[in-house]
């Protein structure tokens, strides 16, 4: 049986041996074109020309195209406000202006220094601050409102009013925006994209080469990385070089330098939250007011989703009885910011997590105490900000049995002792939570598909709706396929995500990849067992086969003493058994069929906003960390000593593939809270655009001591096999670092507020205001 268990990742050994094949190392197609981009010089104004005579006399350069040559140069998830190639007014710096064809990537490099795009320059918004002066907001969502918020307020015995703020963060995964479009006959286009989101990248490319839908194919092997940030931002890249196929009926490639992608593609939006919190002399919150403003960056990308889960994080584990929550997208001349693992959650539950660590210190309890009285409780106190209540919640005995493993009184005690000495050294402690909401917040999206093909030799191929980017989506469906059938999952092979065979799907996003087409690929399992069964069940009862009638689905009698174990198909009525293959053969003979395709969508969803109540989240994925971090005084360098992590995965799935997915997520979560640093010129280019100047964590910034649980939960009825969601839920936990760091320099200095990311030059910074 292979649920629950550690099968390794079917790309494990291709990516470590360097055969997993990604988009740009498939080989070259007889006739391919290269292609490149060009970015506008300045951040705000309107092209007033483009001259591309000089790049066209570059040997090798075959075209250069524009806005002027696309059907169709609007895009967008949500409002299609973007263009793919800007025309007239400017969004940001090196927003994509100019597409060229080259025959060969030296020429292409060549050519695109010779291009010279013409300005007339605004002056342009780089902040939220300046977009709130002026009003500017691409989007205002629908406030959450519990109880009466200013009455809650004003009775408060101590109210703490003041904004946090938390940066941006590149995805940095390691594969660039790539995708290659081969045109077909009859005008068809097929495309081999890095795409989190196959059918939004599909129909973005239709339009702008003005095709119907069904003559453009987008499939998706894997891709190296995608962290969200190939969620809607590889349709417009997927487009260019659907373009150049277009003009020259040839296979057309385009694979972003790192320095291009990082400049031109949108991060996690920075946050500035403005709060007013109300809580009693035991640090009890009583209530909590908070707008909430992103960085949207030039267009409206997914920017109010990423808003509103901002919102229905900002709780993070904790009961708040009166609420009002505000959001507002300001609209900047900055790229234009997208999906991030976490999906504004982070930046919503971060505020919360660093508000405790004030109340902690306004109280003079420890932060953990002030965060045990505020969890949501079971039963009581369970309604969220956005009128959710909460069951199955193990907040609690998780809160125990961390506090106990990672012996926090302890390590409490310790640091105590350590910071008495004024050794260079100080060092600091936080618990700190994750209760992630599961489910796309936008309803429709819950919804997956899945194609199952059974051979006669008894191997299945399987392709479903999710894209797998490393996440160990397509060894999870494995898992559950090779399950249904009770054989080994190497007899099932998982093949690349095509538009072909499951339409219409939903990004690989949210986290729900395994949940919603995973739920797909087992319904999708149970058809064709029905059909086996029925078969069998006639086939032994000696009933005459009838093989003109085909069997249905809707077959009344009970099969479920008709077993799948070990390569058997076993009655376990009638004792007769038979190997799987040897059914497989029968049923083909006798004209019965062994594919199945599958539709899931989740039940149970449904969130009113006018109202605020109702089921925003199918369920939660819980956890919590304990962080112990050294920073040193002269440098302000920091030292993660010592992490603790217990997570709520339900039954997982693969706890090892799990496992990786926690610590990688919570690495993620840290890199952003500490060192990862987005740099501007005043002009608004981005001077950290390569691994050079910015930082992600190194295998010297991990945790020195690194401990990873899971707790026993078998109760979670609404995933696949009661299993639960990873992907995004652990990132969030990266933030217990940021208030290790704050509670590191509450020892040292009477101001211990810092904004994220809190870099060793913050650090420093605010060390040495204390000497
Ligand atoms: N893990 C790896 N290795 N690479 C990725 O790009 N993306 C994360 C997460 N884990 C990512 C990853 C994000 S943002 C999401 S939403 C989920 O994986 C998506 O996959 P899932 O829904 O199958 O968990
Ligand atoms: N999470 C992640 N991606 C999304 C969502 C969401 O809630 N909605 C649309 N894309
Ligand atoms: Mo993940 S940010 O939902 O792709």
């Amino acid at each position: 049986m292979s649920i629950g268990k550690n099968i390794i990742h079917d790309s494990s050994r291709g990516h470590v041996t360097g055969t997993s094949v990604f988009v740009d190392d498939r080989a070259a197609i007889t006739g391919e074109i290269q292609v490149g981009v060009v970015g506008v010089p300045v951040a705000a104004g309107r092209i007033k020309s483009i001259n591309s005579k000089r790049a066209e006399l570059v040997e090798g350069i075959i075209g250069v195209f524009t806005a002027a040559d696309l059907q169709h140069n609007q895009w967008g998830a949500i409002v299609k406000n973007q263009p793919i190639l800007v025309s007239d007014v400017i969004g940001y710096i090196h927003e994509p202006a100019v597409v060229i064809a080259a025959e060969n990537r030296i020429a292409l490099e060549k050519a695109k220094k010779l291009i010279e795009i013409e300005c007339d320059e605004v002056k342009p918004t780089f902040s939220i601050d300046e977009a709130i002066k002026n009003e500017d907001f691409l989007y205002e969502a629908t406030p959450f409102v519990q109880g009466d918020v200013d009455k809650a307020l004003s009775n408060s015995e101590h109210r703490l009013k003041q904004s946090f703020e938390c940066g941006g963060q590149e995805h940095f995964y390691l594969e660039s925006q790539a995708t290659i479009a081969i045109p077909l006959e009859n005008g068809q286009m097929e495309l081999h994209s890095s795409s989190q989101h196959p059918s939004e990248t599909q129909h973005v490319v239709a339009q702008a080469l003005g095709l119907p839908y069904h003559h453009v194919t987008c499939i998706v092997k894997r891709m190296g990385g995608g962290f969200g940030g190939k969620e809607s931002q590889a349709a417009p890249f997927a487009a260019m070089a659907g373009l150049v196929a277009q003009k020259f009926n040839r296979p057309a490639r385009i694979a972003l330098s790192k320095d291009d992608d990082m400049m031109m593609t949108g991060k996690r939006h920075p946050f500035k939250n403005f709060y007013e919190v109300g809580f009693d002399s035991k640090g009890k919150i009583t209530a909590l007011k908070a707008d909430l403003f992103s960085d949207a960056g030039a267009y409206a990308d997914l920017s109010s989703s990423i808003m509103e889960r901002a919102m229905f994080h900002i709780d993070s584990a904790y009961y708040i009885p009166d609420v009002l929550i505000t959001g507002k997208c300001c609209k900047t001349n900055n790229h234009s910011n997208t999906a991030f693992r976490g999906f504004g959650g982070p930046q919503g539950a971060l505020t919360m997590e660093d508000l405790i660590e004030d109340i902690a210190k306004v109280v003079g309890i420890d932060a953990s105490e002030v965060r045990k009285i505020n969890l949501y409780g079971q039963g009581i106190n369970n309604r969220t900000p956005y009128g959710q209540i909460i069951d199955h919640n193990p907040l609690k005995e998780m809160t125990e049995k961390i506090l106990k493993d990672s012996q926090y009184s302890k390590l409490r005690k310790e640091v105590e002792e350590f910071n008495k000495i004024k050794n260079g050294k100080v060092r600091g402690l936080a618990l700190s939570y994750t209760k992630f909401g599961i489910a796309f917040t936008a309803k429709f999206l819950n919804q997956g598909s899945a194609l199952v093909n059974l051979h006669l030799d008894g191997t299945i191929q399987a392709s479903t709706g999710a894209t797998e980017m490393g996440q160990g989506v397509n060894t999870k469906i494995q898992q559950i396929i090779a399950h249904a059938f009770g054989i080994s999952p190497e007899s099932v092979q998982l093949m690349a995500t095509s538009t072909e065979k499951n339409h219409n799907t939903s990004p690989t996003a949210a986290s729900s990849g395994s949940d919603i087409n995973g739920a797909a690929a087992l319904k999708a399992c149970e058809k064709i067992k029905k059909r086996l069964c029925v078969f069998l069940h006639k086939h032994w009862s000696g009933e005459v086969f009838n093989d003109v009638k085909e069997i249905e689905l809707d077959f009344e009698g009970d099969l479920s003493h008709i077993e799948f174990r070990d390569g058997l198909v076993v009655d376990t009525n009638s004792k007769n058994e038979i190997k799987l293959t040897e059914a497989i053969k029968m049923a083909y003979l006798n004209r019965v069929s062994l594919g199945g395709y599958a539709h899931f969508k989740t039940e149970n969803l449904g969130f009113d906003k006018s109202k605020c109540e109702g089921r925003a989240f199918n369920y939660f994925t819980n956890g919590a960390a304990v962080c112990l971090v050294e920073i040193d005084e002269y440098t302000g360098e920091l030292k993660v000593l010592k992490t603790d992590i217990l997570m709520d995965l339900g039954r997982p799935l693969n706890p090892g593939i799990d496992k990786g997915q926690v610590t990688g997520a919570f690495i993620q979560g840290m890199g952003w809270v500490t060192h990862e640093n987005l740099f501007y010129s005043d002009k608004g280019v981005l001077l950290s655009h390569s691994p050079t100047t910015y930082k992600i964590p190194n295998i010297q910034d991990t945790p020195r001591e690194f401990n990873v649980e899971f707790i026993e939960n078998h109760e979670n009825q609404q995933a696949v096999h009661r299993s639960k969601a990873v992907g995004e839920p652990p990132f969030l936990l990266g933030g217990t670092v940021f208030c290790a760091i704050k509670d590191a320099l509450r020892y040292r200095v009477a101001d211990n507020r810092i904004t994220s990311p809190a870099t060793n030059e913050k650090i420093i910074m605010k060390l040495q205001k204390a000497t």
